[in-house]
Order: C-alpha cells, then structure tokens, then sequence
C-alpha cells in the first residue's frame, strides 16, 4: 500500500505529493511548523489525510516542546494547534483532528509530561489506522453501488494519497474490483491542481485498475455516449443536511449527471460529516493562489495582471446525491435524518 503519511521516529514522513507522478520523493517535518507548510503547500491533502497530518504535527509540537510544567505545556498545545488550524479552511477532518488530539491532552492534564508526550504521539497512529480500517468499511458498503462492468467516473484524488491508505472514492472502485467487476475508471484531470491526472492515475495504474484520464470539460459527453455507470467522489466536508463540499467541478460533474440518469456516489469517513453545520452555504471555501490558474507547469497562460477566482472547491446540493457511503454504513435522502442515525446508532454502540 502507498504510504501517504507515517509516523517516524525522526518526524513525519510524508510522499510528495507536488511531485507526482514523476517523481516519487518523500519529506520528512522534524517541527510542527513544517507540518502546517506542507498541509498548504499541498504536498500532502485530502481531507482524511489533511486530518491525520494535523494530529501528527499537533504530536511533533508537543514532543518538541521544552515546557517544565503542565501549564507551560498547555500554552505550547493551544499555540501549535492554532498554526496547525490556519492552514486549510475547507476539509473538516483538519478540525476534527485538532479536537480529537484536544480532548486527549485535556483528558491527560494532570499526567506527567513524558506520559502525555507519548500518550499523544500514540492517539495520532491510532487515527491514521483507524482511517485505513473505515476506507476498508467504506470500501465494503459501497462496492455494493458500482455496476457489474463499465466505466465509473470519479473528479479529484479520493484515493490512497487522500488519505491514509486504500481511499474513499477509490477504495469504493478498489473493493468492487476485489469482488471481480470489471470496473473502467474514467479520471477528471481536475484543473487547475491536477489532482485526477497526477495522483488518481498513478495511484490506478501502479494497482492494475483500467483508467482513462479525461480533461474535465469532457465529462459531459462521456455521459451522452453511455460510457459511464455511475460516479463516485470523495467529499471535504458534509453538511447536516447532506450538501457536499468538494474539489472544485465537482457540482458541474453531480448536474451532468443528474440529467444523464447516472447515480452520483460520496464516499466519506464520519470525520468529513459536520453535523454542526447546517448546510453547504455556511462551509468556508479556500480561495488559492491565483498563480494556480494563470501558470501551467510554469508557464505563464493568461495575460499579466487579468483577474482571477480560485476557489478550490465547490458544493453541491444533497438533491443531486443519490447515496452517501460512510464506514457505518449507507446513508440515503432525506440526508438529515439518515446522517443523524447513523451517528445515534454508533454513540449508542459506543457507550
Ligand atoms: O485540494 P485537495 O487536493 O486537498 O482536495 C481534495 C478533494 O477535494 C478530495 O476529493 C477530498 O478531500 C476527499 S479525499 C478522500
């Protein structure tokens, strides 16, 4: 399996993710510092990913910090969680992370340091497994929903670079290709950072997954011609009542195939569903560097000085998703009510 993001004993190894395809370069943050730059660098992302770097960077800072006592420690943890939560506004999991390590470190206030130190180093892998095992659920759940053969259509990298292996979207078209459908993945290029070229087709074609990568204005007429059976994507944050925020072209891609009859699928952990936010106006849209739309590959595209939007995602409406597939299970409209169940039903595990 790719490894996206690993806890080492020198610091947080992450695959460089600016680099690819063609160069399979690793870097390794000794600081949380560098932690925040390479979440907003991009050099890692996706928001499962995003999620877990958070936690891990959050560890580094607090095993680095020179505090003697447990106030001390305490001024470290809120300053390093503040750099780290400046980094991308978008994906929730980011937010998530930081209340999860958050809630830890209040559990352990009283504890030595060394003991809380570690216990937080240790809270931090225990995220990035736990990943690993609901894109496996979610993988599970959602093969169910992928036609027998044919092309499936997915925009952006909700794969294993996206999170902490096996993916979303991808492990949903992983595991249908276990179970033998004959799956053809058609991969948006997703301008203008090249998500679906760069990082979905090398992650496809290193697993021997058939992959056409399309330029994003053609999804449209693969659909008239018939080419495609269904689509699945990831998502950065899902609203209580199922509004999707996602990489920018997703909307375009969920109307396209709204008026093509086609199953629209998101594939997303529970740490990406933010019950707290009621729908997709209230997500906070990351607007990039306009550079990432004037330049390619380095060379200038558009005339010096014209005006430029960037924003890195867009939301669609819950009433173009057919099924949310999550690690407890499938959930279908009226999204409100089945989000909220199937957080009910596994507090109620839980506890
Ligand atoms: O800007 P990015 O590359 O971080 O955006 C990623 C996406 O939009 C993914 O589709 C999303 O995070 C889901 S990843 C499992």
């Amino acid at each position: 399996m790719i490894q996206t993001l690993e806890w080492t004993d020198s610091g947080v190894r992450f695959i460089d993710q600016t680099k690819l395809p063609t160069e399979e370069t690793y870097v390794t943050c000794k600081t949380h510092e560098q932690v925040a730059d390479v979440i907003r660098n991009m050099v890692v992302r996706g928001a499962p990913a995003i999620g877990v770097a958070a936690a891990m960077g959050i560890a580094l800072g607090v095993k680095n910090s020179k505090a003697e006592n447990g106030a001390e420690l305490k001024k470290d943890f809120d300053q390093i969680c503040e750099v780290i939560g400046k980094t991308r506004p978008t994906a929730v999991n980011l937010f998530w992370a930081i209340r999860r390590m958050r809630e830890k470190f209040e559990y352990l206030r009283m504890r030595p340091l060394a003991q809380i130190k570690q216990a937080l180093i240790e809270e931090a892998q225990r995220m990035h497994a736990e990943d690993i095992a609901a894109n496996q659920a979610m993988g599970r759940h959602g093969a169910t929903l992928m036609p027998q053969s044919g092309g499936v259509l997915t925009h952006c990298n909700a794969g294993a670079l996206a999170t902490c292996g096996y993916g979303t979207a991808l492990g949903v078209i992983r595991a249908a290709v276990e179970q033998g459908k004959k799956i053809h993945v058609y991969a948006d290029e997703t301008r203008p950072f090249l998500q679906g070229s760069r990082l979905t087709a090398w992650e496809l074609m290193k697993d021997g997954i058939p992959t056409t990568v399309i330029s994003d204005n053609m999804a449209g007429a693969m659909m008239k011609q018939g080419k495609i059976g269904a689509i699945v994507v990831g998502a950065d944050r899902i609203a209580a009542n199922g509004d999707v925020a996602n990489k920018i072209g997703t909307y375009t891609v969920a109307v396209l195939a709204k008026e093509h009859d086609i199953p629209f699928y998101v594939a997303a952990p529970f740490s990406t569903i933010d019950l707290e936010t009621p729908d997709g106006s209230k997500i906070p849209i990351e607007q990039r560097n306009p550079r990432e739309i004037t330049h390619i590959g380095g060379k200038q595209m558009a005339p010096e000085g014209v005006e430029v939007e960037n924003p890195a995602f867009d939301v669609t409406p819950a009433k173009y998703v057919t099924a949310i597939v999550t690690e407890r299970g499938i959930a279908r409209p009226p999204y409100g009510e089945a989000l909220r169940k199937l957080e009910s039903q596994h507090l109620a595990v839980s506890t």
